[in-house]
């Protein structure tokens, strides 16, 4: 066991004394690391902007920031990511790290005019599930003893990768980086987290003695903590320390992120029936009762009301989806579905799609840009594109929307109470009015006025006695004629 004459006990709670009352948030600027290359991701997509449980990876830092009510929020950025970052950061500062020279440079690109907040939080792009009552602690706990810094840390199961706390026989403690650990070092699983919080006044003179690491070549921010006096640590779980370099730990963060977001739900009173194979994102919202089954993937900003029952196996992207709904093992996508709809398995709903009110979508539709009005019926097998129904529609088995011919999409109207008949084709653009039936088979080019019935195939015929003739002679030349080889 470490023992840190300067440093936090395990509890977190100090034993320094009180120097200065509370300062507000209004004092804080957070400063957020993101213009490292991230090479270990091994992507042509920056690091920063990898999803993770629906949002980019700075999403997190970016909303912790803005929860904590920072005066200014500074994100160092590399160059040539204003332009993904700006609609992410709206409101902080954007400030360019030319060349990805460390840590320490990157916290010394903060321009002057910024510097002013006496309290400096620094937090890293790619520390995502630090949570905010904790960032509160650390926050506190410089505060409370006046601390030059306050350096968060966690012990962890499996260190690789992380700069190690080290003890000095002198009692002093320095981090020391994977890449310079003697094996010794190496072994201590007690890991810098990254994230810190400073007083300005000992930040911003220290950032100017870091010297460059002669192996690297980088500033190490790490190396600032070393030149301050005093210095705590709050302790921290092991799942809010992980930092995110590669795949594979950004598949772990989305693991520890789930489960959170599993639980959270789970509190508030949505049936996960098995969390471990149950996939929502961050921002999805879910109402009490809502009961979600088993291999459901909910993304993005869907919303799901009161007492729906989803999948299992459904797959819900950036839908609203209205209370009492059953959905069924389909995918759903950038869709409204309204209250009481009842979706059977294998549809496909795309973009712009709007199922109203106590709807029903059999099974094998694929409904796109659509308005499907309430209590209406769409059983099996249909595609409709680009249409509009109105209420109480019956949409018969095989119906198909002929939206496209190739160059420009076009509407198909369908009024209320009308019946479309099974295996119709309805070539847009096209109306079928209130009340109207089509006849099944038919292919529906004109519009059909309001009460009428549409019916367009050719009349039936029948050969006598066509089955004997075929067994039991040459094929017959009526054989050929109804295409019977
Ligand atoms: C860093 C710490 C390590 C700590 C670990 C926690 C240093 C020197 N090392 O290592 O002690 O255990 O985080 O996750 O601080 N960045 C810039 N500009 C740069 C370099 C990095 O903005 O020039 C940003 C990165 O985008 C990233 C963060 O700083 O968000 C950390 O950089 P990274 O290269 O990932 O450092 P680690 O090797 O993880
Ligand atoms: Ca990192």
């Amino acid at each position: 066991m470490l023992k840190f004459a300067t440093l936090m006990p395990e509890d977190g709670e100090t034993t320094l004394p009180r120097r200065q009352p509370r300062a507000s948030s209004k004092d804080l600027l957070v400063v957020i690391l993101a213009a490292g290359q991230g090479k270990r991701m091994r992507s042509s997509v920056p690091k920063i902007f990898h999803p993770l449980a629906g949002e980019p990876l700075i999403h997190y830092p970016i909303q912790l920031a803005r929860q904590l009510g920072a005066r200014t929020t500074v994100v160092v950025h590399a160059v040539g990511q204003e332009t993904l970052l700006a609609p992410l950061a709206q409101g902080l500062a954007l400030v360019p790290q030319h060349r990805p020279l460390g840590t320490g440079h990157a916290v010394n690109q903060v321009p002057q005019a910024l510097r002013a907040p006496p309290e400096v939080l620094v937090l890293y792009g790619d520390v995502p599930l630090l949570t905010l009552a904790t960032a509160r602690r650390l926050i506190q706990l410089r505060r409370r003893n006046d601390l030059d810094c306050a350096l968060l840390v966690a012990r962890m199961s499996d260190p690789t990768g992380y700069g190690r706390l080290v003890e000095e026989s002198n009692g002093r403690v320095h981090i020391v980086e994977e890449s310079e650990a003697t094996p010794g070092e190496a072994a201590i699983n007690l890991v810098n987290t990254g994230v810190c919080c400073f007083s300005g006044e000992a930040l911003w003179p220290a950032l100017r003695r870091v010297k460059k690491s002669s192996r690297t070549g980088e500033y190490y921010l790490t190396d600032v903590f070393e030149t301050l006096e005093r210095r705590g640590i709050l302790p921290c779980d092991e799942d809010e320390a992980m930092g995110v370099n590669d795949r594979w730990q950004l598949a772990a963060a989305e693991a520890v992120l789930r489960r959170r977001k599993n639980r959270e739900l789970a509190e508030a009173g949505v049936m996960i029936v098995d969390p471990a194979s149950t996939y929502i994102d961050y921002n999805v919202t879910i109402e009490p009762d809502a009961v979600i089954h088993p291999f459901s993937f909910l993304r993005g900003r869907t919303s799901i009301g009161s007492r729906t029952r989803v999948g299992p196996f459904a797959e819900i992207d950036d839908c609203v989806v209205g209370r009492d709904c059953v959905i069924g093992r389909s995918q759903l996508t950038a869709s409204v579905i309204e209250d009481g709809v009842d979706i059977g398995p294998f549809n496909r709903l795309r973009t712009g799609t709007v199922i109203a009110k106590r709807a029903r979508i059999g099974t094998h539709a694929e409904i796109k840009n659509t308005l499907v009005g309430p209590e209406s019926d769409i059983h099996h097998f249909s595609y409709l594109g680009d249409a509009v129904l109105g209420k109480g529609v019956n949409i018969g088995a095989g119906t198909v929307t002929a939206n496209y011919n190739g160059v420009e999409k076009r509407r198909t109207l369908i009024g209320d109470n009308a019946f479309i008949g099974t295996d119709s084709t309805l070539v847009a653009p096209v109306s079928v009015g209130d009340r109207a039936y089509t006849a099944a088979g038919s292919v529906i080019t004109d519009d059909v006025p309001a009460d009428a019935l549409a019916i367009e195939r050719s009349e039936q015929r029948e050969v006598p006695k066509w089955t004997q003739r075929r067994r039991s002679g040459p094929p017959s030349p009526d054989a050929g004629e109804v295409g019977v080889k």
